[in-house]
C-alpha cells in the first residue's frame, strides 16, 4: 500500500465528491515502484518510487558493473525519476518476488540526459522480461520525450527477472524507472474474435500470452493521465489517429458510468475513458452512410489485439442504435446491437476484443459505420475508447527475430563466469610451482614444457574474447 499515503488516504475519506474516489479499490499485490539509480525515493501523483540502492528483501539487483548517473540540469515538469538512471555495462538483472500468479504489468521509463561521464543517447541494448525479448537492439532513446514501454506479462513463477544487456559495441544500457504491477485478475480477456481472409472465429488461451501495450486511446476526449486511471494508466487523445470525418461528433457526459457484471469493470478501463466517445448522428429522417476510421502502425509478423469500448453515453433512450463495426477491412460486428449486449441500459461499460495479423501495408484500421438497421433521428455509430497490443512473435520476441537464447548465447562472452578458470590457473601455478620446487631440489629436469600454465591461459582467453558482435 506504499502508493496510499496517509494524507492521501485523509483526503479520500473526507471527501466523497473528488473523482479519485472510484479509483481507489484497487489494490494490487505484486506493486514494485523503483526509481533507478537515485539514492533516494521519488513521488510522483501520490506514488512512491523506491530507490534502487535501497535493500530490500523482495528486489534483487544483481548488477557485476553498474553505477548510477544523475542528471546535471533536471528536467521541469517530468517526473523526478526521469533524472536519475541506472547504466549498466554488462548484462544486469532485477529480481523481483512475485507474490501473486497472473498477469503482471511491467512499464519500463527511459530518458536521456547528458552527464559529464556519458551521453545516454548513445545507449543501444536488450532488454529480456521471463524468456520473452520485451526490446531488442534498443536506441534512439531521446532527451525530447520519455519513451515508455509496457507489458502485460503472465508470471507463474515465483520472481520476475528484468535483463538488461547492452548490445556490445554501445558498451552500455540504461533505465529510468521500473514498475512492477499485478493486473486486475479481468484485464487479459483469455479469448478474443479471430478475423483474416482464411477464417475467422473465437481464439482461446490468450490470457498467458504476452503482450506488448502500444496505443491506449480515449476516443473524442482529453489525455488521462495515471493519476486518474484505476490501473495507472496514460490513455492519449484520438486525434492523432482519426481520419477527419465531417459526419461524426464528440460526446460527453457527466453522468454516472455503470459497470456490470459481464462486461467492462472500472480496473478495465476508467470513467474517464468511458465518458467521452465520437459518434455519428442523424438528424433528420436520412441515416448518414459514413464510417468513423481511425488508424494505427502495425507490421507484418506480429498478431494485434485490438480491444473496443463502448458505453452508450450519447442516445436519449435505449435500443435505438445499431452499427457496424471493420477491423483491418474485415467485418468484425455487422449490426452491432449494444443495447443488448449492455445488458438494455445507457451508459454501461462495455469492451470487445478482435485479434488480427499486421499486413504488409503496415497499418491497422479500424472503422464504425452506420448499418442498415441503423435508426434515423438516432445514434448510428460509437466508439469510446481503443487499444491496440501486440502480441509476441514465436521466437518470443516483441521487437524482431532474436530470440532470448540468441542474445544471452551472443553476450556471453561478457558474462561466462572466469572464476573457475582463475582457480584451476591459480592451482596449476601453485602445483607447477611445488614441482619445480621439488624439481630444483632433485636436480631432476623433466616435463617444463608441459606445464599447461599457457594452455590454460588459452582457454581462458578464447572464452573472454569470443564475443559475437551484435
Ligand atoms: C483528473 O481528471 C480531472 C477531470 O476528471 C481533471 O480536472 C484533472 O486535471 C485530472 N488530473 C490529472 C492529474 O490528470
Ligand atoms: C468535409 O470536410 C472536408 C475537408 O475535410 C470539406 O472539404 C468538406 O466541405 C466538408 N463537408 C461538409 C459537409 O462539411
Ligand atoms: C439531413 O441532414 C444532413 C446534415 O446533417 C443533410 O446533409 C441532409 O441533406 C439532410 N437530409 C434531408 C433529407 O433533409
Ligand atoms: C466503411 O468501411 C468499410 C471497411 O473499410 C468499407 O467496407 C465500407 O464500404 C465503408 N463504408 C463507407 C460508407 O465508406
Ligand atoms: C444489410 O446490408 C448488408 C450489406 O452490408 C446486406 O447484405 C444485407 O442484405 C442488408 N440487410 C437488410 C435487411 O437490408
Ligand atoms: C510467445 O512467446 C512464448 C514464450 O516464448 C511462446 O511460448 C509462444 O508460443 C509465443 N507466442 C506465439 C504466438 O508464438
Ligand atoms: C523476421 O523474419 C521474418 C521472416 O523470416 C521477416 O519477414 C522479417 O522481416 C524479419 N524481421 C526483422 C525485424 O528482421
Ligand atoms: C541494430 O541497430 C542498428 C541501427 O539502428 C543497425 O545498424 C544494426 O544492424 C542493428 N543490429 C541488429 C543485430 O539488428
Amino acid at each position: 500500500m506504499e502508493f496510499l499515503n496517509p494524507i492521501l488516504f485523509v483526503l479520500i475519506l473526507s471527501s466523497s465528491t473528488i473523482p479519485i474516489l472510484s479509483f481507489s479499490h484497487f489494490s494490487p499485490t505484486d506493486h514494485y515502484l523503483i526509481d533507478c539509480g537515485s539514492t533516494l525515493k521519488s513521488t510522483v501523483d501520490h506514488r512512491i518510487f523506491l530507490s534502487d540502492s535501497s535493500s530490500s528483501s523482495s528486489l534483487f539487483l544483481s548488477s557485476p558493473r553498474s553505477f548510477s548517473l544523475t542528471n546535471q540540469h533536471p528536467y521541469q515538469g517530468l517526473p523526478p525519476f526521469y533524472n536519475s538512471a541506472r547504466v549498466f555495462e554488462m548484462p544486469s538483472k532485477y529480481e523481483f518476488q512475485i507474490k501473486d500468479e497472473g498477469t503482471h504489468m511491467v512499464r519500463l521509463h527511459f530518458q536521456a540526459f547528458t552527464s559529464s561521464d556519458l551521453d545516454l543517447i548513445r545507449a543501444r541494448f536488450h532488454v529480456l522480461v521471463n524468456g520473452y525479448v520485451v526490446l531488442s537492439n534498443f536506441s534512439g532513446v531521446s532527451a525530447v520525450n520519455p519513451r515508455i514501454k509496457e507489458f502485460l506479462i503472465w508470471v507463474g513463477t515465483e520472481t520476475l527477472e528484468i535483463t538488461f544487456v547492452p548490445v556490445k559495441k554501445s558498451k552500455f544500457a540504461f533505465v529510468n524507472a521500473i514498475e512492477v504491477i499485478s493486473a486486475p485478475k479481468d484485464l487479459v480477456a483469455d479469448s478474443a474474435k479471430y478475423l483474416s481472409y482464411e477464417h475467422s472465429g473465437n481464439v482461446d488461451g490468450l490470457s498467458k500470452e504476452g503482450r506488448e501495450v502500444l496505443y491506449r486511446v480515449n476516443v473524442g476526449g482529453p489525455k488521462v493521465t495515471p493519476f486518474n486511471d484505476s490501473f495507472w494508466r496514460t490513455w492519449v487523445p484520438d486525434d492523432e489517429h482519426f481520419e477527419s470525418n465531417n459526419g461524426s461528433k464528440k460526446v460527453y457526459t457527466t453522468g454516472r458510468i455503470k459497470y456490470q457484471e459481464g462486461g467492462a469493470s472500472r480496473e478495465v478501463c476508467p470513467d474517464n475513458v468511458y465518458n467521452s466517445a465520437r459518434v455519428i448522428k442523424s438528424t433528420n429522417s436520412s441515416i448518414p452512410n459514413t464510417n468513423m476510421t481511425w488508424t494505427f502502425p502495425a507490421i507484418n509478423g506480429y498478431n494485434y489485439i485490438v480491444r473496443l469500448h463502448f458505453c452508450d453515453i450519447a442516445s436519449i433512450s435505449i435500443g435505438f442504435l445499431f452499427f457496424n463495426i471493420y477491423v483491418n477491412g474485415h467485418m468484425a460486428y455487422e449490426n452491432f446491437d449494444l443495447s443488448t449486449a449492455a445488458n438494455w441500459e445507457l451508459s454501461t461499460a462495455f469492451y470487445l476484443d478482435f485479434m488480427v495479423s499486421g499486413d504488409q501495408q503496415g497499418v491497422l484500421r479500424i472503422s464504425i459505420g452506420s448499418s442498415n438497421q441503423s435508426v434515423p433521428y438516432a445514434i448510428d455509430g460509437l466508439l469510446n475508447g481503443i487499444e491496440i497490443m501486440k502480441l509476441n512473435n514465436s521466437l518470443g520476441s516483441f521487437d524482431g527475430n532474436l530470440s532470448t537464447e540468441m542474445i544471452l548465447k551472443r553476450c556471453q562472452g561478457n558474462t561466462i563466469n572466469l572464476v573457475p578458470y582463475i582457480v584451476i590457473l591459480c592451482l596449476v601455478v601453485i602445483v607447477s610451482l611445488m614441482l619445480r620446487q621439488k624439481v630444483i631440489r632433485r636436480e631432476d629436469s623433466f616435463s617444463w614444457s608441459k606445464l599447461p600454465v599457457v594452455d590454460s591461459w588459452k582457454v581462458k582467453s578464447n572464452m573472454g574474447m569470443g564475443i559475437v558482435n551484435s
